[in-house]
């Protein structure tokens, strides 16, 4: 197999998105909680995409999970669904147990510290495979150690795999949230993670917490949505886009060829997904693709909170939409003319228009809708999302509210959070910039 993917994830979100995400992987390519898989094999049935095989019939799959304190990690080995899933080689908890603290500078530092023993871990990974192209790479910007330590992994991944595509997943904490419970330094988490997620992975899918809970509200037998809930979306996002891969299809052979970030560091992703449901609903729904693809148009439908304040110039830099089901070949032409129709005002496009894929589903799950989808949409909407942030940070800034929390660690300086600030303004110019006629013709790379 060539072009395989493996996952990293960071921190208590990043690791509970892992436990979706295999979750749901597990079930798609028949892999039982031992690593075992008891029917024969389909044809078009990938899975050295994500697992490697240990033995004959045992499948482990290529992740790994990294944490500051062992709870949720613990939690996983002793629970019947995954404790005997895992390469237990591929665990890094630290020797202390205590996390980050909910302190970028905190988990940042920590990294350093043991940042070789995780990067021994990714790269004897990487080695393992016969070519892996890409990493998928889960965690929150807002707490501690999924934001810090994983501003480091990204660093050193970027440098260690400078050719191969990192694609993170990072979950921003719900900031219409005045509970108690959400962290408030979680603006200066978000702003140094930012600068990392500016300079290193290819693609960064944005999933906000308020938007995700607004989504998945009322869509679930309970009303207050819970992560398992939440994270039960972002594992679709994960295993739509990367169904191609694991299911043979010649479309899209890899995920080096989706051409989502024409212009870096432009690679700010938003994500919708259709029907939201629950998975655990049994009867098939009878969607249909002119359904699926209005509601993915909407900027309600995006994870991102923003996106429905629309402004006139926004504009798409490059968009794909994945459909699953029952599709048939002139339905998918009609699709790509009316979306066409749908969002052909000026200046809407840049690039290329909007990429239909029609992606396999898994030969063993029963699919619970007659058609679904997804889309990763790269919009300047996503800008106000960084301006709010920004406008928080400053607030927070001006006042020096819990700097000391940050300026006590060792490796950091405020040096860094102003350096981090410039690279947002600087990303922030980039997206005004681009809205402008005369961008293309600026000696902006094609
Ligand atoms: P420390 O515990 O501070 O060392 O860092 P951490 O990376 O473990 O923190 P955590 O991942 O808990 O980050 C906190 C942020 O993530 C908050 O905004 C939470 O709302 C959010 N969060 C935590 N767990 C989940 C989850 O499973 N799903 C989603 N969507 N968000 C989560
Ligand atoms: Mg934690």
């Amino acid at each position: 197999v060539h072009g395989e993917l493996m996952t990293v994830h960071v921190g208590q979100c990043g690791n509970q998105l892992a436990q979706a995400f295999w979750k749901s992987m597990c079930e798609e390519h028949r892999i039982d909680e031992r690593g075992q898989t008891t029917t024969e094999r389909d044809f078009n049935d990938i899975k050295e995409m994500l697992f490697y095989q240990a033995d004959d019939n045992h499948y482990v799959p290529r992740a790994v999970l990294v944490d500051l304190e062992p709870r949720v990690i613990n939690g996983m080995m002793q629970s019947p669904t995954f404790s005997n899933l895992f390469n237990t080689d591929n665990i890094f908890l630290s020797d202390h147990g205590g996390g980050a603290g909910n302190n970028w500078a905190n988990g940042y530092g920590q990294g350093r510290e043991v940042q070789e023993s995780i990067m021994d871990i990714i790269v004897r990974e990487a080695e393992n495979a016969d070519n892996i192209e890409g990493v998928l790479f889960t965690h929150s910007v807002s707490g501690g150690t999924g934001s810090g330590t994983g501003s480091l992994i990204l660093e050193r991944l970027r440098e260690c795999f400078p050719k191969k595509v990192i694609e993170t997943y990072s979950v921003f904490a719900n900031s219409e949230d005045s509970s108690t419970t959400d962290v408030v330094v979680h603006p200066y988490n978000w702003v140094l993670s930012m600068q990392r997620l500016i300079e290193n992975p290819d693609h960064v899918v944005v999933l906000d917490n308020a938007a995700l809970h607004r989504l998945a509200a009322g869509k679930f037998k309970t009303e207050t949505p819970t992560f398992d809930h939440i994270n039960s979306l972002v594992a679709r996002i994960m295993s739509t886009s990367t169904a191609p891969y694991r299911f043979n299809s010649e479309i899209v052979p890899s995920i080096r060829y989706l051409s989502l970030a024409p212009f870096p560091p432009m690679h700010f992703i938003q994500a919708g997904i259709s029907p939201v449901v629950d998975p655990n609903q049994k009867f098939t729904r009878k969607t249909s693709v002119a359904d699926v693809t209005r509601f993915l148009l909407k900027p309600t439908s995006m994870m991102v909170s923003t996106a429905s304040r629309v402004r006139p110039n926004d504009c798409m830099i490059s968009a794909y939409m994945w459909l699953q089901g029952e599709i048939d070949p002139i339905q998918m032409i009609e699709t790509e003319h009316n979306i066409d129709a749908m969002i052909r005002r000026p200046p809407f496009y840049m690039t290329s228009p909007l990429q239909v894929i029609n992606a396999p589903l898994s030969p063993y799950v029963k699919p619970q809708y007659k058609v679904s989808g997804l889309l990763l949409n790269n919009s300047t909407s996503v800008a106000p999302l960084f301006e709010d942030l920004l406008g928080k940070y400053d607030k927070l800034r001006s006042k020096r509210a819990f700097l000391d929390r940050f300026e006590k660690e060792d490796h950091f300086s405020l040096e860094m959070m102003d350096e981090a600030v410039h690279s947002v303004q600087d990303l922030l110019d980039e997206y005004k910039a681009v809205v402008q006629k005369d961008y293309l013709t600026r000696g902006v790379p094609h």
